[in-house]
C-alpha cells in the first residue's frame, strides 16, 4: 500500500510518501516547506497569511516529493468536474493544480491521507480541500488523520510494536498532555495543559526577550551557552508551575507572567544584557523540562508504563532529552522512544504513519476540519 500523507495543520506544509510491505513501513520521499521566515516578523503565526502560504507550497512540495518517490509521471489527467467547486476559497491553488496535472501524472497511490485537526482550521481547510482534489484526480480514498495521534505513532516508522500500557508525552506549539495508551487505538488523557501549551510557552517568552520565532531553539541556544558564571550578576528563580499538583495538569501562563515581570523589573541596559538573556533561557528551559519529566515520571509509576513515547515540536530540546535519558535510568524495563529531531516537528512522514494503521476510507466529501480534535475522537 502506498500513502501520500498531507500535512498543513499550523506553519509547516509537510507531504511524504510512506509504502507499507508486510507491516513495515518505509519512507519514500518527504518534503517541508517552512513558513519560518514569514512568520518571524510578527513572533507567531496568523492563521490567514499560514494559509496563504500553505496554498503558494502544496504543489512545489507535492511535485518534490513525487519526483524522489518516482511517482511523477509526464503525462496529464483530465480535471474532475467538481474541483473547481473544492476549491473555490483557495484560487491560487486551484490555478496550481490545473497546471500541475496539465503536464503531469502521478504512480499508484492507494491512499490520501490528511491532517483534519486539531490546528488552525483555515490551515486545515487547505491541506483537507487539496486533499479532496487529489482524490477525485487520482481516484483514491482518504484517509483523515488525528494530527497529535500522528505526533505519538511516529514510532511506526521504526518498529511495529511496542508494549502496553503505554504513556504519550505531547509537547508542542499548540498542545501539552499526558495520555494513557491501552493499545494503539486506545487513548486517555491523563492530564493537558490548562493554558498555554509547552512550546507557546517557549515561544511567548522568547518574545518577551526580543529573541526570534521560533522560541524553542531560540531559547534553547541561548541557554546552551549559560556558565556558573554569567549568573553572578543576574539571581532567577522561576516557579515550577503545578509540579506539586496532585493531577497530571501542567499550566504554563504563569511561567510566562513570571518572566514578564522579571523582564520589566530590569533596566533597559539589563534587559539587552547577553548574562541576563542567556541566565533567563536557561531558567525558562529548565522550568518547562522540569515540569513535564515530573509529570511524566509520576505516569510512568503510577500506570507502569512498559512504553514511553515522546512526541511534538518540544521533544526537539536537547536538555528535555537529556532529562529523559536520564529518568530511564529508574525505569530500566521501560522501553522509552523519543522521535530523531526530523520527526519531532511537524512533518507527512508521520501523518502517512498514523494512516497506515487506520482501516477506515473516506470519499472526499466526508472529510471535515475539526480545529478542536480530542486524541480519543472517532474521524
Ligand atoms: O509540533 P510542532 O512542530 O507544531 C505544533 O504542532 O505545534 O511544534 C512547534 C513548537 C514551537 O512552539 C517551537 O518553539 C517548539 O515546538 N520547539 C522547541 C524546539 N524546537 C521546536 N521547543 C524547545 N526546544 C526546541 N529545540
Ligand atoms: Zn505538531
Amino acid at each position: 500500500m502506498i500513502i501520500l500523507a498531507i500535512e498543513t495543520s499550523c506553519d509547516d506544509t509537510g507531504i511524504a510518501v510512506i509504502e507499507k510491505k508486510n507491516g513495515k513501513l518505509k519512507t519514500l520521499a518527504s518534503a517541508i516547506s517552512s513558513q519560518i521566515e514569514i512568520h518571524k516578523k510578527w513572533g507567531g503565526v496568523y492563521p490567514s497569511e499560514a494559509k496563504r502560504e500553505h496554498q503558494k507550497n502544496l504543489i512545489p512540495t507535492l511535485k518534490k516529493t513525487l519526483r524522489d518517490s518516482s511517482l511523477l509521471i509526464k503525462g496529464s489527467l483530465p480535471k474532475p468536474e467538481k474541483v473547481n467547486e473544492i476549491l473555490s476559497r483557495e484560487p491560487f491553488l486551484l490555478e496550481e493544480t490545473e497546471k500541475f496535472f496539465s503536464k503531469h501524472k502521478i504512480g499508484k497511490i492507494d491512499a490520501i491521507a490528511v491532517t483534519v485537526g486539531p490546528g488552525l482550521e483555515p490551515c486545515l481547510w487547505v491541506g483537507i480541500n487539496f486533499a479532496r482534489t487529489l482524490s477525485l484526480y487520482l481516484n483514491s480514498p482518504i484517509i483523515p488523520v488525528n494530527h497529535i495521534k500522528a505526533h505519538i505513532l511516529f514510532f511506526l516508522l521504526e518498529k511495529e510494536k511496542i508494549k502496553f500500557p503505554s504513556i504519550a508525552l505531547i509537547a508542542s506549539g499548540g498542545h501539552t498532555e499526558l495520555v494513557l495508551m491501552k493499545s494503539l487505538n486506545r487513548y486517555e488523557v491523563l492530564g493537558k495543559t490548562r493554558d498555554d501549551a509547552a512550546g507557546e510557552c517557549f515561544d511567548k517568552t522568547a518574545r518577551i526577550l526580543g529573541l526570534d520565532y521560533p522560541g524553542g531553539p531560540a531559547i534553547a541556544k541561548e541557554a546552551s551557552l549559560w556558565k556558573p558564571q554569567t549568573s553572578k550578576n543576574f539571581e532567577i528563580k522561576l516557579p515550577r508551575p503545578m509540579r506539586a499538583s496532585a493531577n497530571y495538569d501542567f499550566s504554563f501562563s504563569g511561567l510566562k507572567t513570571a518572566v514578564l515581570y522579571d523582564f520589566l523589573s530590569r533596566t533597559k541596559r539589563e534587559q539587552k544584557n547577553r548574562d541576563y538573556i542567556i541566565t533567563m533561557a536557561k531558567e525558562i528551559e529548565d522550568s518547562i523540562t522540569d515540569v513535564l519529566v515530573f509529570k511524566l515520571k509520576k505516569a510512568i509509576k503510577s500506570f507502569g508504563a512498559k512504553t514511553v513515547i515522546l512526541g511534538g515540536g518540544v521533544t526537539a530540546n536537547k536538555t528535555l532529552r537529556k532529562k529523559v535519558r536520564q529518568l530511564r535510568k529508574d525505569f530500566e524495563k521501560t522501553e522509552f522512544l523519543l522521535p530523531p529531531f526530523s520527526l519531532s516537528t511537524d512533518n507527512g512522514k508521520v501523518i502517512g504513519a498514523a494512516a497506515s494503521i487506520e482501516k477506515k476510507r473516506k470519499k472526499q466529501e466526508k472529510v471535515v476540519a475539526n480545529a478542536n480534535l480530542k486524541i480519543y475522537d472517532k474521524l
